[in-house]
Order: structure tokens, then C-alpha cells, then sequence
């Protein structure tokens, strides 16, 4: 048992040490938010895309460094998760990405806006947060467990066709082809056997019109780039 003046001690002593110790972490943490923020690298659009942000209220719906509504998704570490190709498409007309789905607003931003949007979201996500939210998880747990499946890219034919880029942008994030990519669409592996050319260009240019109320979204690509990829993809045989 503790006389009265004892726990009087052992109650300032605590409140006496303990407040250092939070007053020293505070200290330390504001010393390095500087460097773990990499502040060299909050350049003028970087502010501009904040402001954005902050306007459209859009932490009304997704959590950025975990603050935020639960409604739509972190957005953390959405620049290395998606890349610029993806977001600035999807920002432009988000319910053509994700068709029949619930729905992101379609803010009209112009180009320039959505670059400035972009720039801060690369901000924020190459602030140094001890880890967290954990690494992307962009591997199809269906690709990943199938280790004994022939991998398409090992082929002649598919080594002949290169990877396009706008695939690589657009198409990966909800596709996945040898083990890598996600998981929204079906796996790309193979589909080459499963359907010709014409039906690669038909499917890309309008989903819709192949098989209505499909989730795939119809993209925004050029004639060119589209060729490009329904060559590619009639090549993963
Ligand atoms: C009304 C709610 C709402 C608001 C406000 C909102 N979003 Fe979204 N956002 C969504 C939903 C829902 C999704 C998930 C995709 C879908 O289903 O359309 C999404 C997805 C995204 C994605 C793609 C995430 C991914 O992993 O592919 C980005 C980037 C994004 N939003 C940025 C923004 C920005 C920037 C703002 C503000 C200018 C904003 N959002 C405001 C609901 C919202
Ligand atoms: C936002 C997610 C999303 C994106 C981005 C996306 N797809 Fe899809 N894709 C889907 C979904 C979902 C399906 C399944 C549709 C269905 O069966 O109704 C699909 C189906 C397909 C199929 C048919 C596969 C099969 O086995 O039947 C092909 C081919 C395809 N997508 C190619 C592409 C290409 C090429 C791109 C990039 C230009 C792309 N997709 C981008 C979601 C996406």
C-alpha cells in the first residue's frame, strides 16, 4: 500500500516523466516531417492538386493516408498502384471504367486540373508513412497460385509481338497476363486461342455492343493503339 504522500509522488513523477517523453517524440516527429514528406517536392501543381482535393470534398468519399470516408477507395498509393495513363482516364469519365457500378462524380476537370490532381497524389504517395497502407496487392491470387501453368510471354509468337504501352497502362489494372496484374476482368493468359482479331477490335471499340451490361470498360483508345493491342492480344496463344 502506497501512504498518501507516496502516491502523490508517484503520481507527479509519472505525469512529470512521461509528459517528456511525448514532449521529445513530438519534437522528433516534426524534425523529420520535412524529410519523410519530401517537402523539396511539393512543387506548385502539387498545391494546386491539394486545393482540388480539398474543394471537391473528395475525402467526403475516399481516405487518403487512412483520413477520410470509407466509402470509395484509398487513394494513398493510388499513383504507383495505377500510374498517370489510368487516373487521368479514369478522372475524365469515371463510369465509363467501371460500367454499372457505383458511381464516382464526373467533375469536368480540365486537363491541366487533372495533371495538377495527379502531381498530388504522387506527392502523397511517396510520403514515407513506415509502411503503411501495406504494398499494392496487384497480383491475381489466381495467377499467383498457378505456378505450373506455361506462361504466355515465353512463346515465340507472343515474344514477337511487344507489350504496348497503352496495355500496360490501361489494361493491367483490371487484367492480369503471366502471374502479374489485377483482378477485376479475367486472366489474359491464352485468350488469343479463345477469340480472333475481329473480335479483339469489335470488344475494345464497344463492349457494349458484344455482350450488353458487361463490366469492361469501353477505353478511350486511338485507332492505332487499339490495333497495336488486339495485335498483342490475338498473339497470346
Ligand atoms: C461520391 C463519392 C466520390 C467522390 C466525392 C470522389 N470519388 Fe473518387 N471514387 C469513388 C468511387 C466509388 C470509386 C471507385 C470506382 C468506381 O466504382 O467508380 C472512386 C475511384 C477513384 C480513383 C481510382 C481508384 C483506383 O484504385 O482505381 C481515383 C484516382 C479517384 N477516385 C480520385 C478522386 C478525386 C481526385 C476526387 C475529388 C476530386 C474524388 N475521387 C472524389 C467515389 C468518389
Ligand atoms: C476497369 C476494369 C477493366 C479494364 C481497365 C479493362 N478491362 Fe477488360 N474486362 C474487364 C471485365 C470485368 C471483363 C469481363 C467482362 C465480361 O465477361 O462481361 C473484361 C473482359 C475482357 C476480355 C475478354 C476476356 C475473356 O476471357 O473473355 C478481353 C480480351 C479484355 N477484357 C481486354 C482488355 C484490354 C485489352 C484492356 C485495356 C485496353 C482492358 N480489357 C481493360 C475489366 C476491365
Amino acid at each position: 500500500m502506497l501512504s498518501k504522500s507516496q502516491a502523490r509522488a508517484f503520481f507527479l513523477g509519472g505525469t512529470v516523466i512521461f509528459s517528456g517523453v511525448f514532449i521529445a517524440l513530438t519534437v522528433d516527429t516534426v524534425r523529420q516531417t520535412d524529410a519523410r514528406t519530401k517537402s523539396q517536392n511539393l512543387t506548385d501543381a502539387v498545391k494546386r492538386g491539394k486545393l482540388i482535393w480539398e474543394k471537391n470534398n473528395c475525402m467526403g468519399c475516399h481516405t487518403i493516408l487512412g483520413e477520410g470516408a470509407y466509402y470509395a477507395p484509398e487513394l494513398t498509393k493510388v499513383f504507383e498502384k495505377r500510374g498517370e495513363a489510368f487516373i487521368r482516364t479514369f478522372i475524365k469519365d469515371p463510369q465509363a471504367m467501371y460500367p454499372g457500378e457505383r458511381k464516382m462524380v464526373k467533375y469536368n476537370f480540365s486537363d491541366a486540373e487533372i495533371t495538377d490532381v495527379i502531381a498530388f497524389l504522387k506527392w502523397v504517395g511517396e510520403i514515407d508513412t513506415n509502411g503503411w497502407p501495406p504494398k499494392p496487392d496487384i497480383v491475381a491470387p489466381s495467377a499467383a497460385t498457378q505456378v505450373n501453368t506455361p506462361v504466355a510471354t515465353n512463346t515465340p509468337e507472343t515474344k514477337a509481338v511487344p507489350q504496348p504501352e497503352k496495355f500496360a497502362q490501361l489494361c493491367i489494372a483490371c487484367h492480369s497476363l503471366s502471374g502479374k496484374g489485377g483482378v477485376v476482368g479475367p486472366q489474359l493468359d491464352k485468350v488469343g486461342a479463345k477469340y480472333d482479331a475481329t473480335y479483339f477490335d469489335k470488344w475494345l471499340k464497344d463492349p457494349q455492343s458484344v455482350k450488353p451490361g458487361t463490366a469492361m470498360p469501353k477505353l478511350p483508345l486511338s485507332d492505332a493503339e487499339r490495333a497495336d493491342i488486339v495485335r498483342y492480344l490475338a498473339a497470346q496463344k
